[in-house]
């Protein structure tokens, strides 16, 4: 099982480390099921910017960033290197270690699934 540590811009939330991650799963989708809120306009189809995220450490452990998920994280809020998109950002190893900050998503033009 993979871990992911979610930190988060907002300040009022406190992060939240996730030790069952699971391989093939994207960070989107550990977000989902441990109740972590990350848009997901396009419904996690690499088509929007609403899912971005900054991988600040265990980037290796992810799948690589496509010609097509760079094209979209130019166009969300304040893009870094480190940014990446959940629903792109699939896990490949059992032991990996991943820390992650999420956006706040009060800036974003989201809708609830
Ligand atoms: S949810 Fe739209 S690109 Fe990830």
């Amino acid at each position: 099982m993979a871990k992911v540590v979610f930190k988060f811009e907002q300040e009022d939330l406190k992060p939240v480390t996730v030790l069952n991650a699971d391989v093939d799963e994207s960070i989107l989708d550990v977000a989902e099921d441990n109740d972590i809120h990350l848009n997901h306009n396009c419904g996690g189809v690499c088509a929007c910017s609403t899912c971005h995220i900054y991988v600040e450490r265990g980037g290796e452990y992810l799948e690589e960033i496509s010609d097509k998920e760079e094209d979209f994280i130019d166009r969300a809020i304040n893009p870094r290197l480190e940014s990446r998109l959940g629903c792109q950002s699939i896990i490949l190893e059992e032991d990996a270690e991943i820390e992650i900050t999420i956006p706040d998503q009060r800036l974003i033009i989201g809708h609830e699934h």
